[in-house]
């Protein structure tokens, strides 16, 4: 027996969390693992990091996308009943790519788990959870539904933000054939060229409104005042509307009714997007659009360039294109970028997908190094530990209003 099919025997129908950093291996270990199972005629489901990539394609809208992976599930009820606590029953009606990152994360879930795989590797997938709904995962694959799964879990970021009450493993000392990557990009924040930003002044939001539609009222009067200089989070559950508020900040979505301003003067952010504040998003596919990372790189001054490249640790790759690097790197990448801008406020939306404790360390350290430069700083996320270590100022986002933590 290979050290694969015996690691994954030994660990049949359990819920298992592998660790390890970055580059470690693990998800080439999960391939295998579905590749295993599928040889043996078994249904091996692999869920990865761009979670939008799990959603069928062909449903308009979420009512349809869930119907279409449980129909005939024996545990379709109780998967119903899950998507009805977390509150995707409310969104039935809408596209399921018009959802909140943690809301699609949500649903590709349960629509997995109707599939009644026999394996199922969630690559990076469930970083986009908030903590509640990442307990309420986690006991569903520890629970009666979880018996007849072998449910395969790499996450990364902080280990005490793990809401996993699940087994811990350290794989890659048991599948001595899935070792490191022999030289691991480097990601540090001395290769940040950390300059003052162009302008400098508070941010301020007065009553700001915002429906999509009449059935999705996401902010109903926030306010807040921010100086420039410091660190600043944003919390709150899944679909509370933290993307949406940063959207309306950088400009690619109007302010409907309320205020903004900067440094005391009106703000319009749609009319010049991203001129006051940038943003580094959360899923970094929707703002990669280039042929290549050195195009990528082109709109940063000249002399700034080969620091964010460095900063990515992408420096000898900027022939490739942006679509061929692991989703780690293309949000190291988008960071970088944000990082170098000089624009007057920075958000960072949920800047720690996909990276290892390390990498989080080294944001933390770079987002600490722009604030002491007067750029003000602000970061959505669902980690806790990660908001600690920036010393952040917590803001929570919660019945569309903003309060103080
Ligand atoms: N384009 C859209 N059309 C309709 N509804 C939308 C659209 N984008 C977002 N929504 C809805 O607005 C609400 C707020 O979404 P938003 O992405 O701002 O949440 P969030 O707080 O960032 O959540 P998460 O923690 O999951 O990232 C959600 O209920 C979502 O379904
Ligand atoms: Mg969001």
């Amino acid at each position: 027996m290979t050290d694969l099919a015996h690691f994954l025997e030994k660990y049949r129908n359990m819920p298992i969390l592998l660790e390890g950093g970055n580059f470690s291996g693990r998800t080439a270990i999960l391939r295998a693992s579905v590749s295993h199972y599928s040889q043996r005629g078994d249904r091996a489901i692999y869920v990865g990091p761009s979670i939008q990539r799990y959603l069928s394609s062909l449903m308009p809208n979420v009512h349809d996308e869930l119907h279409l992976h449980l129909t005939g599930a024996r545990n379709k009820a109780l998967l119903l009943s899950l998507a009805d606590a977390v509150g995707l029953t409310g969104h039935f009606q809408k596209s399921p790519f018009t959802l909140s990152g943690g809301e699609q994360t949500l649903l590709v879930t349960i629509c997995k788990l109707g599939l009644e795989p026999s394996l199922l590797a969630f690559d990076c997938a469930l970083g986009e959870l908030d903590p509640d709904n990442a307990i309420r995962i986690a006991q569903v694959f520890a629970g009666p539904m979880g018996e007849s799964i072998t449910t395969l879990i790499v996450e990364n970021g902080y280990g005490v933000d793990h809401p996993w009450c699940l087994p811990i493993r350290r794989p890659i000392e048991e599948l001595r054939n899935f070792a490191e990557s022999p030289l691991p990009p480097q990601f540090h924040v001395s290769n940040l060229r950390a300059e003052p930003p162009e302008d400098t002044g508070c941010l301020e939001a007065a009553r700001v409104t915002f429906d999509y539609d009449k059935r999705t009222r996401v902010l109903r009067g926030a306010s807040f005042c921010l100086k420039p200089g410091r660190i600043y989070s944003i919390e709150g559950r899944n679909g509370s509307g933290k993307s949406t508020l940063a959207r309306i900040l950088v400009g690619a979505l109007p302010l409907q009714r309320g205020a903004i301003y900067f440094a005391g003067q009106s703000l319009k952010p749609w009319k010049r997007p991203g001129r006051v504040v940038a943003m580094h998003m959360q899923d970094p596919n929707v703002q990669l659009f280039a042929d290549s990372i050195a195009q990528e790189l082109a709109d940063l001054p000249p002399q700034t360039r080969r620091s964010a490249a460095a900063l990515a640790g992408v420096e000898g790759l900027m022939c490739k294109h942006p679509f061929d690097l692991p989703f780690v790197l293309r949000k190291r990448l988008t960071f970088a970028i944000v990082a170098h801008l000089r624009r007057p406020w920075l958000i960072f939306d949920e800047p720690t997908l996909g990276q290892d404790a390390n990498a989080c360390d080294q944001m933390v350290a770079v987002l600490q190094k722009l604030a002491e430069k007067n750029t003000g700083i602000i970061v959505v996320s669902h980690s806790r530990e990660f908001i600690r270590r920036l010393q952040a100022q917590r803001l929570l986002l919660e019945n569309g209003l903003i309060t103080e933590l």
